[in-house]
């Protein structure tokens, strides 16, 4: 056994000889970027090792690191095995987190319709003369000061219900809901829900009162899942392996809500056991592993869903810790590849409701779209791939300080700007997709994507525009194949809209209004993308982005009865096109990837 020290995280920790850096960086929750779920062909668990004797450099290393980077000591950790203790540098675009995530979106707009009832009694003291069950006591009383008549107290509840009826002297606050009383508190509680939206890569968790559908808090995280893959073929993988492999990937998004709804609680000084309620969604494998559902059959065609039909579980049957008896409510999925997310993103932006031709669109590695003409609603999901987190882009990295996010070309003066005004250290994906369409708009680039000849143009075995010098490491580039993975998601993405547009019988000049939604969308240019040919060309005021609509629906769902019936009959009515089945989809992927 070795010990293992990563700086300047500062965790340090046991591994055995037959452990990668990347599984010791894991057990040590040091949340190394790791796209490619540790086969060596991402580039992204980049370290440096300072001090000690590790296995020699693999083919995937040589491969991946530059030149330079073998020479200053730098491994893929998921390659690198110890040979003695080790030191390791772990520089900040390696790490999963601190990064940008999104928690802003639509204003909740609403009259609360809740699944929770509250109500303040107080029980009769019980003496020799009448010892009422404390259960029994408790139903009385609040039958007596309400129109609610439960007929039953969760048992989880009932474990600890007696101390706290003494505790509270007999005068409580309680949650009811349906036909039980499923917490009690003191007088005059606030109670709240917890609405969730767990992306692939982003998780954003808001705390929110029941009777008045107040937002008091949101948050963000990573999700937890990113060091097991960054794409969800890669994690159905993973979990499909053993039963102890799915549940530890249930375990870390369980851990990771359980975490935010105490953050949340603390920052609002409320305790968690206040929470009644939670409203959950996320796309179709998210969900699944989150309820512990069996994905394997998603990760191959014709790609079946465990199940579609929405989901209402006490939270404490997966582990969440919340108020005793809260209950767990997910949205319903649409297809194996259209979730619960989709549908919230719809709930929330009202696309179901518009009488104009209406393209809703989430953005991601798995990117969604609707399209509503004349209340006709239908949607498919092309794979877009991690290109905008990142993946596979020489320097790529998600929205972290120092990413490059927005670029600008003028009579050859490049000007850049990066997350937090921190030095350069690499590209997220709207910085992509700027530079693509700036180098396209000064010619540097040709329809088809090739680079041309330019000073900033280095042509060695790739060629790569340099978008920022960095003293003593390599510049930060951007190469030819750099843009040819862009051109192969915003094909994707481009030929999905009109596969959709023309299932309808429209073409693309048809579509009124197009909402972009989601964390991604929320930064882009769309002037950039509309410019590479990503969007369709349409007046710019025709599109509108919208933060993230998917927990703004999360949120509608939580603290309405009303609007969860509506995103049923969403998910109901949304046609679900298979792009493999439309007719030369190939052909017209391969001419949306022009530029
Ligand atoms: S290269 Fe190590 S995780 Fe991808």
């Amino acid at each position: 056994m070795f010990t293992i020290d990563f700086e300047p995280v500062g965790r340090r920790g046991p591994c055995k000889p037959d452990q990668s850096l990347l599984e010791s960086a894991r057990e040590l929750n040091v949340d190394l970027v790791s796209i490619c779920g540790g086969t060596g062909t991402c580039g992204h668990c980049k370290v440096q090792i300072i001090a000690g004797r590790v296995t020699k450099r693999t083919l995937e290393e040589e491969g991946e690191l530059s030149a330079r980077e073998l020479e200053q000591g730098f491994r893929l950790a998921c390659q690198v095995y110890p040979l003695s203790d080790v030191k390791v540098h772990v520089p900040p675009e390696s790490l999963t987190a601190p990064q940008r995530t999104q928690v802003e979106g639509l204003e909740v707009d609403v009259t609360p319709e809740p699944p929770v009832h509250a109500v303040d009694v107080t029980l009769t003291t019980p003496t020799l003369d009448s010892a009422t069950p404390d259960d029994a006591n408790l139903l009385s009383a609040v039958a007596q000061a309400s129109s609610l008549h439960p007929s039953a107290t969760d048992f989880h509840l009932q474990q600890t219900l007696s101390p706290r009826l003494r505790e509270l002297n007999w005068s409580v606050s309680a949650a009811i809901r349906g036909e039980e009383v499923i917490a009690v508190a003191a007088p005059g509680t606030k109670w709240v829900g917890l609405a969730v939206d767990i992306g692939t890569t982003k998780i954003a968790a808001y705390l929110v009162e029941m009777f008045t559908g107040k937002t008091l808090a949101a948050k963000g995280l990573m999700n937890p899942q990113i060091s097991y893959g960054e794409d969800l073929v890669t994690r159905i993988v993973a979990a499909s392996k053993t039963p102890a492999d799915s549940a530890k990937l249930q375990g870390l998004l369980v851990e990771a809500l359980n975490q935010l709804a105490s953050d949340l609680c603390a920052e609002t000084g409320l305790d968690v056991e206040t929470i009644v309620e939670a409203v959950v969604v996320g796309n179709t494998a998210i969900h699944h592993l989150f309820l512990g559902l069996p994905v394997r059959q998603l990760g191959f065609a014709p790609y079946v869903p465990a199940t579609c039909a929405p989901v209402e579980i006490k939270a404490h049957q997966i582990g969440l810790k919340l108020a005793p008896g809260a209950y767990l409510y997910m949205l319903p999925n649409v297809a194996g590849y259209v979730g619960a997310d989709h549908v919230a993103m719809l709930l929330a932006t009202r696309t179901a409701d518009f009488d104009k031709t209406t393209l809703a669109i989430d953005i991601g590695t798995n990117t969604e779209i609707c399209l509503n003409h004349k209340g006709q609603m239908t949607s498919t999901s092309c794979a877009s791939g991690p290109a905008f987190e990142g993946a596979h882009i020489k320097f790529g990295m998600r929205a972290a300080p120092g990413a490059i996010e927005h670029m600008r070309l003028e009579n050859d003066r490049l000007e850049i700007q990066t997350i937090g005004a921190e030095a350069p250290v690499g590209v997220c994906g709207s910085g992509l997709l700027d530079v693509v369409a700036q180098l396209r708009l000064n010619g540097l680039l040709d329809r088809s994507g090739r680079m041309m000849e330019h000073p900033r143009i280095h042509k060695g075995t790739v060629a790569e525009f340099i978008l920022a010098e960095r003293p003593g490491q390599d510049p930060v580039t951007i190469s030819q194949k750099d843009v040819r993975e862009l051109q192969l998601a915003k094909g994707a993405i481009r030929a999905g809209i009109q596969a959709l547009v023309a299932a309808v019988g429209l073409g693309e000049e048809d579509i009124e209004q197009v909402i972009i939604a989601g964390a991604f969308g929320t930064f882009i240019d769309v002037g950039s993308a509309v410019m590479i040919g990503m969007l369709p060309n349409l007046p710019l005021e025709r599109f509108s982005q919208v933060g993230n609509a998917a927990g703004t629906g999360a949120r509608l769902a939580l603290i309405s009865m009303s609007q969860r019936a509506k995103a049923a009959e969403i998910a109901a009515r949304d046609g679900y096109i298979e792009l493999a089945r439309v007719p030369n989809f190939q052909r017209k992927f391969a001419e949306a990837m022009y530029l």
